[in-house]
């Protein structure tokens, strides 16, 4: 086991309140693209300012609801990975665990995360783009026109948030409680390049939490981590959760 697992470990067992922010690093062992990564990201292939703001819906909805629904039939045929596994199991052994997410796919909760927060919204979930209530949309819908509120008839589309919008208030109060209240935050799988989401580590560190990042490349948060485990996250949370498990308290 490496020096820097163990330490983690020992201070995961310690805590009495960890938060984890994960983002898309997280899903990319179970074949979901990532958005920042230089050759497989989404954002290599795609303009973010054509698929994922409000601008862009209302220019070209039916463009922007067929990207997503491409998005949401490969995270359906996607399956929780080892790491989304052992968070799951960190979270049964330790005495409270808050998992924040930028994901929208709901492979956390798929592997059987619980209370999680939503930051970002989540993919399979379908709103009135006017009232935001929620909409089931029956399988074979269409793909060639954007389905319609039967409310009052507005566009419907996905419940993520886009680049310019705000994030749901009740994630929002919801992860900044667990970011002041926590000892430890640890960072997963993400850029921290996106803000908010990016500023909960800041705002754990002002409130006294030690800072963590599992991550195989180097990010802005990297020079302001107490612990660091350079890594893919489906390898790492596996071997950290035995570590965490022979711990005895
Ligand atoms: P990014 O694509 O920006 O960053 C992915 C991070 O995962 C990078 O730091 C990679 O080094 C790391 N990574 C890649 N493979 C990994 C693996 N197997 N294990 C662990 N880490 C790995 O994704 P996010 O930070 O989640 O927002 O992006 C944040 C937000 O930007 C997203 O929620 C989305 C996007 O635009 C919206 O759409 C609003």
């Amino acid at each position: 086991m490496s020096e820097p697992l163990a330490q983690l470990a020992a201070r995961l067992r310690d805590a009495a309140h960890v938060g984890i922010l994960t983002g898309a690093g997280v899903s990319a062992e179970s074949g979901v693209p990532t958005f920042r990564d230089a050759q497989t990201g989404l954002w290599a292939e795609y303009h973010a300012e054509d698929l994922a703001t409000p601008e862009a819906f209302a220019r070209d909805p039916l463009l922007v609801w067929r990207w997503y629904a491409w998005r949401r039939e490969l995270v359906a045929a996607a399956q929780p990975n080892a790491g989304h596994v052992a968070l799951a199991g960190l979270q049964r052994i330790l005495p409270r665990l808050s998992l924040i997410t930028q994901n929208v796919d709901g492979l956390h909760q798929r592997a059987g995360s619980e209370g999680v927060i939503e930051f970002h919204g989540n993919i399979q979930r379908t709103v009135c783009s006017v009232e935001r209530c929620e909409v089931s949309v029956p399988d074979d819908t269409p793909s060639d026109e954007v389905p319609c509120c039967p409310g009052c008839g507005a566009l419907l589309r996905p419940d993520v948030v886009w680049f310019g919008e705000a994030i749901p208030v009740e994630a929002l109060q919801a992860a900044g409680t667990a970011a002041s209240a926590c000892e430890l935050f640890i960072a997963i799988g993400t850029s921290a390049q996106v803000h908010p989401a990016a500023g909960l580590a800041d705002l754990a560190a002002q409130n006294g939490a030690m800072l963590a990042e599992i991550n195989p490349e180097a990010t802005p948060l990297s020079g302001r981590t107490d612990y660091v485990l350079r890594g893919t996250s489906a390898q790492l949370l596996p071997a950290l959760l035995q570590a965490v498990s022979a711990i005895k308290k």
